[in-house]
């Protein structure tokens, strides 16, 4: 009688090589948020609006899903942590968006981190942070970013996303 030995599965080639996953699969935003801006709502809603950040990531998530995209949507207060995150992006991301708020002005380890990623990114600012204290007028991160937007507001985000797929299309 004939045996078989069931040699364990390999895993798809998407799941290992991260250059295959970015072809192969969807293409998975990184849309990262600062601090603070889990209290958008509440927060000056006069600089900020009323939306909250729940409402921000459907907006997000709808025109990423208009887009033929897919996102991981995340928010923090701390550098270190959105440090780690976009880390993980190079493995699991074709691009980032990012509002990195008050480390915009701040952080030289988060415009180190978006460097070295080697994947597109776009910085948002719900607010026109030229119009507003000079401190806000410099962001380190601008440095590793292939493009900002300012001001417009949650569009920011939407126009960022449309953006990206532009871009990743152009890339393949
Ligand atoms: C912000 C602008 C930053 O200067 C500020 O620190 C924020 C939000 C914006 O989205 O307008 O927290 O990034």
């Amino acid at each position: 009688m004939l045996s078989f030995t069931r040699l364990p599965r390999a895993p798809p080639l998407a799941e290992t090589n991260p250059v295959c996953y970015r072809l192969c699969m969807t293409s998975l935003i990184y849309v990262l948020n600062g601090p603070n801006l889990n209290l958008l709502g509440t927060r000056e809603p006069e600089i900020y609006g009323a939306g909250t950040l729940d409402d921000l990531e459907t907006l997000c998530a709808e025109t990423a899903e208009g887009l033929g995209l897919a996102i991981e949507f995340r928010q923090t207060n701390l550098e270190g942590e959105l440090i780690t995150w976009v880390q993980e992006a190079r493995q699991k991301a074709a691009a980032i968006v990012i509002n990195p708020a008050g480390y915009s002005h701040t952080s030289i380890a988060l415009m180190d981190a978006l460097l070295s990623v080697e994947l597109p990114v776009i910085e948002v600012h719900i607010s026109n942070v030229h119009t507003r204290e000079k401190f806000r007028h410099h962001s380190y991160v601008s440095r590793a970013a292939q493009g900002v937007i300012c001001g417009l507001g949650f569009a920011g985000y939407r126009l960022a996303l449309i953006a990206l797929s532009d871009i990743l299309e152009e890339d393949q």
